[in-house]
């Protein structure tokens, strides 16, 4: 066999991953046993990146679910990313670290258009069904270093799951921090940085985010009138 097609049959075989329908993922890499991703009926996908190293992993995109420029990373055992159905996913990284798996789950038919969201060890992110998740979103459940209390020599800042109930709506460019939990129907303001937890059917806005309205919802429509 040429050199130049022996590299190429290898490149495949190391960048390409087939999953168990048989469909092709490009630009992925695979290292590590009992690793699955599974890709339901109707999915549009272009420019999705995996890179999975580790041991029982899994992610799963749901039915009809549309991803541009997409990089999945899990670095841990027993990781999960779940995209629901009929999701819209765009210009996203998510991060999966540590050595026991979190989990990042996205509920049916959200809009996220752009940011990164890690999870470490055994801490989550869960977000609702119907959420809209606006561009310059940081979602994280730690905060990578450790601030070390100079008595005990122990670690202050613990990692904590975020969870986002259904029909959220957060404005661009904002960070959720760890151990935040956002009502439904709540919204949260452009630039906005939430380190507390928003109640339901509120608006919060600020750094950090406190609620300046409340029994408030919102609309995807951009027409409504009074
Ligand atoms: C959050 C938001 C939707 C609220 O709109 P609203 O209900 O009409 O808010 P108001 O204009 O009545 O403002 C209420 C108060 O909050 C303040 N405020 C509003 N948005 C704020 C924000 N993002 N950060 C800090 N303060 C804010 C206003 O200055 C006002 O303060 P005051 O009561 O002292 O005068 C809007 O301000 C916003 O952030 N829009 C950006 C939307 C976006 O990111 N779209 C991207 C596509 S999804």
């Amino acid at each position: 066999m040429e050199i130049t097609s022996f590299v190429k049959k290898i490149k495949k075989k190391l960048f390409n991953f087939r999953d168990k329908n048989g469909l092709f993922f490009t630009k992925t890499r695979v290292f590590g046993a009992n690793n699955r991703i599974i890709r339901d009926r109707g999915c549009r996908i272009s420019n999705l990146q995996i890179k999975i190293f580790g041991d029982n992993n899994i992610i799963h995109i749901g039915r009809g679910t549309k991803i541009e420029n997409m990089k999945i990373d899990i670095r841990s055992n027993g990781g999960s990313v779940t995209i629901g159905e009929s999701c819209r996913m765009f210009d996203l990284h998510f991060m999966v670290e540590g050595p026991k798996g979190g989990k990042i789950s996205i509920g049916r038919g959200a809009y996220c258009r752009g940011g990164n969201f890690s999870v470490y060890d055994s801490f989550d992110i869960e977000v609702g069904d119907d959420c809209l998740l606006a561009h310059g979103l940081d979602v994280m459940t730690g905060d990578a270093h450790s601030i070390i209390d100079l008595e005990t020599q122990k670690r202050m800042n613990k990692h904590k799951s975020i969870k986002i109930h259904n029909h959220v709506w957060i404005c661009a460019k904002v960070a959720i921090l760890k151990g935040v939990e956002i009502g439904s129907n709540s919204i949260v303001g452009l630039g906005s940085v939430v380190a507390k937890s928003i109640p339901p059917d509120s608006l919060a806005v600020g750094v950090p985010a406190k609620v300046i309205k409340k029994n408030i919802s919102w609309d995807e429509d951009r027409t409504m009138t009074d």
